[in-house]
């Protein structure tokens, strides 16, 4: 009988039989054929003979079969054997035709997410070639690196990349892999996201870290005016049948779209209110989206997430403003009048401070123009001390110095929103009513300490203290290193790195070489070459938080931005984005109180008051 049979019939029996019973030479006839089968030809020899040993042959007989039901959960991946299937997307339709040699069902088992299409069969007769999740798991989860390109209607519009995490990411058990995204249109990208947010009942769930990823840098390639209605498409209107089933997964959605709106609202606080489509969507003013929404089914669930707005937007502070800046007031004899006030003091208030009822002066005009720049010389104040504080500075100890500049570090730190150095690093002015200011608070910061380093050690005339202030530098800076502020501490040593403090030999000459040598190896700390090896060593051993080098934070988001392009063959770089935020989302997990043993006998509030010669800070 079997000389008798065709090949495709000797194949078709073989592939019939049930895997346990499969012989040797059997799976050698599987593993032959799967050479020419579009979807697995390129695996390895070894991968194809397990996956010979594991294939079960599945038919359907009619045309218009469902096979499985997006939202469902996943438990095989199918090759097309023969025929043809369409893939079926809610609130899209039809999207794509697979036809013979081409595969489906991965994506569901490697995130253990929700099917994210329906695939229902286009002709009768259709076979195929099943994998369940274990074996596919089992066989496929370390193979080569492994790209799925997802279409639509002839264009790819979501490419996935098999990546292996290892086990301290969040997600799963160590050392999975996963498909994560590499490009994609914005609203597959978002589609894709929405169906990895997990529905936790505990209320304890993890948001995944790339959703966190596309909340932060949506405004590069979706504005708000984007996001929402994307959101609102995403968000399935009515239940679209009465089936329970579909009843369940439109609910599901929507919470999805609540659950990834509340982390939006999370994420941004106080910024939204800088956004009015935005607040728009968020009902903040009349709503426009409650009448779509069916509010009432989902009131709860809304209310749960988005209540809090109110308070989110008053917790973000916008910008520090510890700064006291110089104001100077004309006075009709061209003698100034100068006051330090602080930087977002308003015209009113300017006043009131110089109009006092009772004081010297009387307000007798008010020029909008501006009186004019009569004289360019740096005013007495803005010279800078002409005497250092070294004295005072004797009287603290190192510890208590460190954990004061640390305190005020970290306020600024956590001031700072994470989208302020997307923001920063792709260019503010792309992104309409964007703030960097508490970066750039940040960054004068790092400027502050090491010109106010530079600027006591000079300041400081005698030889035998001027030693012991570098000496207490040194030690200051080795707190601020235990303490995690590597800001900080590199902004100390740059002050000690200082050419006018280098070239105090003889003050040089008498500090111990104890301290020398913790000196000399901080200085390899900072060392530029190799890309920052020495520091990128020493900072990975750390956990956060920690307060990281800025500067070299920047400069990293940099040149990623530059070297990468935002789009790829018309597609959102993902993979880029998520590479930004990686250089900085973990730093501020945790709080100041564990980066310090915060001293309070300390309080002198010396931090926010250090002065420097402007000299220095002009190179
Ligand atoms: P999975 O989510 O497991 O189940 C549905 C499958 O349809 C999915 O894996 C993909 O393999 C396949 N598919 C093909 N094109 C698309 C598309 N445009 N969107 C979603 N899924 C698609």
């Amino acid at each position: 009988l079997l000389s008798q049979m065709g090949p495709d019939a000797l194949l078709t029996m073989i592939l019939r039989k049930h895997p346990s019973q499969r012989s040797a030479e059997d799976l050698e006839v599987i593993y032959e054929e799967l050479l020419h089968v579009k979807a697995v030809a390129h695996l390895s020899t070894s991968v194809r003979k397990e996956l010979a040993a594991v294939l079960v042959f599945e038919t359907h007989g009619k045309a218009g079969t469902v096979l499985f039901s997006q939202g469902d959960k996943g438990n095989s991946w199918y090759i097309i054997w023969k025929g043809s299937v369409n893939v079926i997307t809610h609130g899209k339709g039809l999207v794509a035709k697979l036809r013979e040699g081409e595969d489906f069902g991965q994506l569901a088992l490697l995130n253990d997410a929700p099917r994210a299409a329906t695939i229902i069969l286009r002709e009768d007769n259709c076979h195929f070639l099943r994998v369940d999740k274990q074996d596919y798991i089992r066989i496929l989860k370390d193979v080569e690196a492994n790209t799925v390109r997802l279409e639509e209607h002839g264009h790819t519009v979501l490419v996935l990349e098999k990546s292996t995490t290892d086990s301290t990411d969040q997600g799963g058990a160590g050392g999975s892999s996963k498909y994560t995204v590499m490009s994609g249109t914005p609203e597959k990208i978002l589609e894709h996201l929405l169906e990895k947010v997990k529905l936790d009942t505990n209320g304890n769930d993890t948001i995944d870290s790339c959703v966190g990823d596309f909340l932060l840098t949506h405004k590069i390639f979706m504005a708000s005016s984007q996001l929402c209605p994307a959101l609102q498409h995403q968000y399935p209107l009515m239940f679209t049948g009465s089936e329970l089933e579909k009843a369940d997964y439109s609910l599901a959605a929507r919470q999805k779209v609540v659950k990834l709106l509340g982390q939006w609202v999370l994420l941004y606080g106080r910024l939204l209110k800088d956004d009015p489509v935005a607040l728009d969507f968020l009902e903040v003013r009349p709503p426009p989206l409650s009448h779509h929404l069916k509010w009432n089914c989902l009131k709860g669930a809304i209310y749960g997430e988005l209540s809090c707005l109110p308070l989110l937007i008053m917790s973000r502070v916008s910008v520090v403003f510890f700064t006291l800046v110089l104001y100077e007031i004309s006075r009709p004899d061209n003698i100034p009048i100068t006051l330090m006030l602080p930087v977002n003091t308003s015209v009113q208030e300017v006043l009131s401070a110089v109009v006092k009822p009772g004081a010297d002066y009387v307000l007798v005009k008010m020029n909008s123009m501006g009186g004019g720049f009569h004289d360019a010389r740096p005013l007495k104040e803005q010279q800078g001390p002409e005497q250092g504080t070294a004295d005072a500075l004797e009287q603290m100890c190192s510890k208590d110095v460190a954990s004061q500049l640390t305190h005020y570090d970290w306020e600024l730190f956590t001031a700072m929103h994470e989208v302020e150095l997307i923001y920063y690093v792709f260019g503010r002015s792309k992104f309409p009513g964007a703030t960097t200011a508490n970066l750039q608070r940040f960054v004068r910061r790092f400027n502050e300490v090491q010109y106010w380093v530079a600027t006591e050690v000079c300041l400081c005339q005698d030889l035998m203290k001027r030693a012991a202030l570098l000496k207490k530098f040194v030690k200051i800076a080795s707190v601020l290193k235990e303490q995690r502020n590597l800001n900080s501490f590199f902004a100390v040593m740059f002050g000690l790195s200082n050419s006018a403090v280098q070239r105090l030999y003889k003050t040089w000459e008498r500090i111990p070489s104890k301290t020398k040598r913790i000196y000399c190896a901080y200085e390899r700390l900072m060392d530029p070459s190799r890309n920052h090896r020495a520091y990128r060593l020493a900072v990975a051993k750390l956990s956060p938080p920690y307060i990281p080098f800025m500067p070299l934070l920047l400069k990293d988001m940099t040149f990623i931005h530059e070297g990468n392009k935002n789009y790829k063959d018309k597609l959102v770089n993902f993979e880029k984005m998520v590479s930004q935020t990686k250089l900085f989302v973990h730093h501020k997990c945790g709080s100041c109180t564990k980066l310090i043993n915060f001293n309070v006998k300390a309080l002198v509030s010396f931090a926010s008051d250090i002065k420097c010669i402007s000299i220095f800070c002009s190179g």
